[in-house]
């Protein structure tokens, strides 16, 4: 299915699907007369290249749990009140965040997209990131296309910046990673990236001849830190994301770890700042999340500050082999998760590099 053609009227852009009342991205402040919020240190984060000559902020927002913890998510975060999507991202907004990192699993592209526009940034502005889940890339590419579309929709961005496969999920991550090329050769996605890819498979997308990803976000933090697979990885151009680079396996502990605080008393800033620091220095885009005003203007604080190569060295040996073994068992857990493969370990890779 074609997609329909896109509109831009006197300022206001738009996308719409058939059948669907589009609905419509802000004006631009200058044609509004609205004055723009304060925009300090992430609105000036350096860009980082990308292999298809397109940049990409150093810092974004992590969207997981803004305004909606889905119903899937684990243990007490099931249970909390997320604060609302409107405040979290007109904040993030007002402390200069430009990039925001999405996905369809976190239930909230809608809330998210309402928010964005409502913020009065025009959309030129703003990178936009997805990713489509397992059950998607499951059912086959029309539905990948579908759900792209809605994404698209529902983020009420006209395209996206760049659109992620979430999960690899074994004899079917191909295929929806080719559709994505085609959504991309429309002009629906600008940037291709992967998410939760090891080595080998990035080489089910090679032996396809497909195009590289531009990215690949994976945990990193110096708690799991994968050397090998990042250098394989960026040795081929490949950016890393970071996410959870504050809470290593969705554990904030990581800003009670004594190194950590050894560092941040050293440096004079807060633990969070040296571990977004640590990404930055590496080269990875950082993508923090907080739905509190005071933490997003923190966490962006890491452009003014270095490490040096001692500490770097230090945080580098918080990772251990049991974070790795974890690390695998998750991964073994959530590529077949919420397909009707669940809990089988059919097709699933089980000899990963796992470093
Ligand atoms: N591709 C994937 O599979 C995947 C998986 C996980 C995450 N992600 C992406 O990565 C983003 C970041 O990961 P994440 O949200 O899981 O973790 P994170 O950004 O590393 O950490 C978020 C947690 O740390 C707290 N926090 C944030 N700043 C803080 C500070 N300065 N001091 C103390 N606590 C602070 C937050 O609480 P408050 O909100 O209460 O401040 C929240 O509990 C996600 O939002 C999502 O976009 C992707």
């Amino acid at each position: 299915m074609m997609a329909e053609p896109r509109k831009v009227v006197q300022g206001v852009k738009y996308n719409s699907l058939a059948g669907e009342e589009p609905w419509r991205w802000s004006v631009s402040p200058s044609l509004s007369g609205k004055a723009l919020p304060s925009s300090p240190i992430a609105a000036a984060a350096p860009m980082l290249p990308l292999l298809d000559g397109r940049s990409i902020p150093s810092i974004g927002f992590g969207c997981y749990k803004v305004g909606v913890v889905p119903g899937s998510a684990a243990g007490a975060a099931a249970a909390a009140k997320p604060a609302p999507a409107m405040q979290v991202i007109a904040d993030a907004i007002a402390a200069g965040y430009r990039c925001f990192d999405s996905a369809q699993f976190y239930e909230n592209e809608d809330l998210v997209g309402r928010a964005l526009s409502a913020s009065g940034m025009p959309r030129s502005e703003l990178y936009i990131m997805s990713k489509v889940w397992t059950n998607k890339i499951f059912e086959g590419a029309a539905a990948v296309r579908a759900q792209c579309l809605k994404t698209i929709q529902d983020l009420g961005c006209e395209y996206l910046d760049l659109y992620m496969v979430h999960w690899p999920v074994p004899g079917k991550h191909v295929e929806a990673y080719k559709e994505m090329v085609a959504l991309q050769s429309e002009g629906l996605v600008r940037s291709l990236g992967v998410s939760n890819y090891t080595v080998e498979d990035l080489a089910d997308l090679q032996a396809a001849g497909l195009p590289l990803p531009t990215v690949n976000q994976i945990e990193i933090n110096p708690f799991l830190y994968r050397k090998r697979t990042i250098a394989h990885f960026e040795g081929l151009g490949i950016r890393m994301q970071a996410y959870r680079a504050l809470c290593n396996f969705g554990k904030t502990a990581s800003m009670e770890n004594e190194i950590v605080l050894s560092l941040a008393a050293k440096h004079g800033r807060s633990a969070s700042q040296v571990l977004g620091r640590w990404c930055i220095q590496k080269g990875f885009q950082h993508i923090p999340k907080s739905e509190r005003r005071e933490r997003m203007d923190e966490n962006a604080r890491v452009f003014d500050f270095a490490l040096d190569s001692e500490d770097m060295n230090r945080l580098e040996g918080l990772t251990t082999e049991k974070n790795l073994e974890t690390f695998k068992s998750t991964y073994l857990k959530c590529v077949l998760r919420d397909t009707p493969l669940e809990g089988s370990m059919e097709g699933v890779k089980t000899e990963i590099t796992l470093e």
